[in-house]
């Protein structure tokens, strides 16, 4: 499977993270900041994973303009599935997230996003990524690849016992 993560980031926090999913999803992954990140690379990727901190309650504006700058032909017969990085207070999420927006950005142009957006948290605005996070990200990477279940936010574990 040809993989490619793009990614946006300001303190380095969310480029962690690309580079664990990259590492989680084997040889075959690129990982490229936004900046470099062709489109003919997505064109040519199975999976494409698209990382941005959040900032103001949404993703970057260079995030935000190459997803949108996508041509609908280079969305064709792959996989997306996007992430954030953002702060864990209930503050954040009145404002919300980097990466729903980007889903779906994704999906509004016919992308097929099929892995649930995550988030990962930071501690501040320049990191550093709370404990646990770089494994989740690996976790949530290959649940994708894998084609498993992808909501893995803190808490999502408990599975209710089925009353008799
Ligand atoms: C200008 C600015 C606005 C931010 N706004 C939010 C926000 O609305 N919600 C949130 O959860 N985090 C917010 N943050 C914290 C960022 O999510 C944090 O800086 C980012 O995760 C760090 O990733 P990076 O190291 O890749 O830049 C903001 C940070 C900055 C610098």
């Amino acid at each position: 499977m040809k993989a490619l993560v793009i990614y946006d980031s300001m303190y380095g926090n969310t480029e962690q993270i690309a580079k664990e999913i990259g590492a989680a999803l084997g040889s075959g992954a690129k990982v490229v900041k936004v900046k470099e990140a062709k489109v003919e690379d997505v064109a040519s990727s199975h999976l494409v994973i698209i990382g941005s901190p959040t900032q103001g309650g949404r993703q970057t504006i260079a995030i935000k303009t190459f997803v949108d700058d996508l041509p609908v032909e280079a969305l064709h017969d792959k996989r997306f599935a996007a992430f954030d990085t953002r702060f864990k207070n209930i503050m954040a999420r009145i404002f919300g997230y980097a990466a729903p927006r980007i889903e779906l950005a994704i999906r509004d142009k016919g992308g097929n996003t099929t892995a649930q957006p995550q988030g990962f948290f930071v501690k501040g605005n320049k990191g550093p990524l709370l404990e646990g996070e770089l494994e989740r990200a690996a976790t949530w990477a290959k649940s994708i690849a894998a084609g498993l279940p992808t909501n893995l936010m803190p808490g999502d574990y408990k599975v209710k016992k089925k009353e008799k």
